[in-house]
């Protein structure tokens, strides 16, 4: 190489050097705007909807109402009401009664399911009473336990859920503490205190809440409300009725 080819070549390095040397010591001193952040749009998240219950979706005045209320302060109307659509479920029961359709749809399903699940046998002891029917059983009571005793344990005629022909009461087969308080430690009730919600039945006169409902315990009443409600008064702790819909508490007759 020639002294003046050597030269062209140091030179260039120098100049190479330079430069990257210049293109090293610019960077940081760039005064590059700050790069705006690419607008991706933050989707906006869809609220979930609370789901509310429309407490307003069937009467409770009606007698023929899935929700209609039954108590001390709210009798029939008419006190002689008769269901159109009594059948009589295909159930094991203490002896031929009726219910309403849909009870009884819902009864031979909740059956089923406790002989299926848990291998227990329900037995029906009581469904629909006409007005009739009940003035007979109210009496009996009013004879054998006075006025203020039977009026904790049977409905006055006019005043029962079971002539809605919405209410059953259950027990046990083999019997075992049939329409006694006992019934709720017997696998029976306390099967159908935790599962009678899932074929829409709720249990009306619970321990403790006679001044809400004006009866005494009856773990054996059950009343059909349709699976809506009654999972809905599950998931809410079991409120009555009166509790649920914002009615008075009904412990006594108005007059
Ligand atoms: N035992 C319930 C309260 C009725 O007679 O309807
Ligand atoms: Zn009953």
């Amino acid at each position: 190489m020639t002294r003046v080819a050597l030269s062209a070549v140091v030179l260039g390095m120098a100049v190479t050097l330079v430069l990257g040397g210049c293109a090293v010591a610019r960077e940081p001193l760039a005064l590059d705007p700050t790069p705006t952040a690419t607008a991706t749009p933050t989707p906006t998240p869809t609220p979930t909807p609370t789901p509310t219950f429309d407490t307003a979706l069937y009467s409770i005045d009606d007698p023929t109402s899935l929700w209609v209320v039954v108590n001390k302060l709210r009798p029939l109307n008419p006190t002689t009401y008769v269901p159109g659509d009594l059948v009589q479920a295909n159930v094991p029961a203490t002896q031929d009664m009726l219910m309403r359709a849909e009870t009884a749809v819902a009864a031979e399903a909740m059956f089923a399911a406790a002989l299926n699940e848990a291998g227990l046998t329900l037995r029906l002891e009581s469904a629909y009473r006409s007005f009739d029917s009940q003035t007979r059983i109210y009496n009996g009571f009013v004879n054998s336990l006075g006025q203020a005793g039977a009026d904790l344990t049977s409905a006055r005629p006019g005043h029962s859920e079971h002539q809605t022909g919405f209410a059953i009461d259950i027990g046990a087969s083999p019997a075992s503490c049939s329409l006694d308080q006992c019934f709720a430690d017997t696998p029976h009730g306390q099967w159908l205190a935790a599962n009678a919600y899932r074929f829409g039945f709720t249990l009306r006169y619970q321990n403790g809440l006679t001044a809400t409902t004006g009866y005494e315990f009856e773990p054996w009443h059950y009343r059909y409300v349709g699976v809506e409600l009654a999972a809905e008064l599950n998931s809410l702790g079991n409120p009555t009725l009166e509790e649920f819909f914002g009615l008075p508490p009904a412990p006594t007759y108005a007059g």
